[in-house]
């Protein structure tokens, strides 16, 4: 007989999820985590070789999962990715957009192409997904749940950060804003705000200058303090189940320095001012 326990692995059974970034790190966690929940999930990376790997790992556990390459900055390439989806499900009950790039430089060193980059990617693939995906939900007669990966540095953005705190705060904007409108038409959204997290993404940052030189430090510390994406997939998913509108993840990273803020925005400032200066001491 099921227990309560079994139950609750299984609360996604004859659901359908959507996942971009699928093939490494969050996007992958929550994407073994929903098939083993019971979602057929529809996963998407610019990577085909990792997606595929990925679709592979879940149907090896007798999940159920179909693998598309996805450059989600082509805004054609996911309207097609869209009507796809939907001609072969007709319903999306989650969709986790969370395919994102790293970036940290001091102003002085960053490049437009920079800037360009991580905006591509880190916003306009975000709003992308929402116009292909959204008015699609709004009209398959069923509730759905819009699942927006964010960053700490969008509630905290962090000194050398600016190009990547400037996307992160647009995606924490982005969803508390659908949210609100649509709230009341049957989709709620959540902006997943992680922390440090045991994943691919400052290896393969763009960083320059006096950060891009301690880049290596930055990786070993990521491997060795990040937490685990398979943590950040359950609270996720608990954010959803809940409605969160922001969900941190892990909170012990996320809520000091979030509430710290909050009271005093002037106190978080100098704080975040003398931390840059003692990671990144500069000439002057
Ligand atoms: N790792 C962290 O500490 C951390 C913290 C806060 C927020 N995040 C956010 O979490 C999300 C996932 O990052 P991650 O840490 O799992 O990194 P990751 O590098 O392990 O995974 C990101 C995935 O996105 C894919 N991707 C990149 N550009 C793409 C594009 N244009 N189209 C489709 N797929 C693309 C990559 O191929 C990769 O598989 C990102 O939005 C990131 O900004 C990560």
């Amino acid at each position: 007989m099921a227990t309560a326990g079994s139950l609750q692995q299984r609360d996604y059974a004859g659901k359908i999820a959507v996942v971009t970034g699928a093939g490494s790190g969050i996007g992958r966690s929550t994407a073994k985590l929903l098939a083993q929940r019971g979602a057929k999930v529809h996963l998407a990376d610019i990577n085909a070789e990792s997606v595929e790997k990925v679709r592979d790992e879940i149907r090896l556990t007798g999940g159920d999962a179909v693998a598309h390459t996805l450059d989600t900055t082509d805004a054609d390439a996911v309207e097609v990715f869209a009507a796809a989806v939907f001609a072969e499900d007709s319903a999306v009950d989650l969709l986790h957009s969370n395919a994102g790039i790293g970036h940290g430089a001091p102003i002085e060193d960053t490049t437009i192409e920079d800037w360009r980059r991580v905006i591509g990617v880190n916003l306009m693939g975000f709003a992308y997904m929402m116009q292909a995906f959204v008015p699609r939900m709004l009209e398959q007669g069923r509730d759905s749940h819009v699942l927006n990966t964010a960053s700490m540095a969008g509630l905290t953005p962090s000194a050398g950060m600016a190009v990547y705190a400037t996307t992160k705060a647009a995606v924490v904007g982005m969803s508390e804003a659908l949210d609100a409108e649509l709230g009341s038409r049957g989709i709620r959204v959540t902006a997943l705000c992680p922390g440090i997290i045991d994943t691919a993404i400052v290896k393969d940052s763009t960083m320059r200058g006096r950060i891009g030189a301690r880049q290596d430090k930055l990786v070993d510390f990521y491997r060795k303090r990040g937490t685990s994406p398979d943590v950040v997939a359950r609270q996720a998913l608990d954010g959803v189940k809940h409605k969160r509108i922001i969900q941190p993840s892990p909170y012990h990273q996320v809520m000091p320095m979030w509430i710290v803020k909050r009271i005093s925005p002037r106190a978080y400032q100098a704080l975040n001012r003398r931390v840059f200066k003692l990671l990144f001491p500069a000439g002057r």
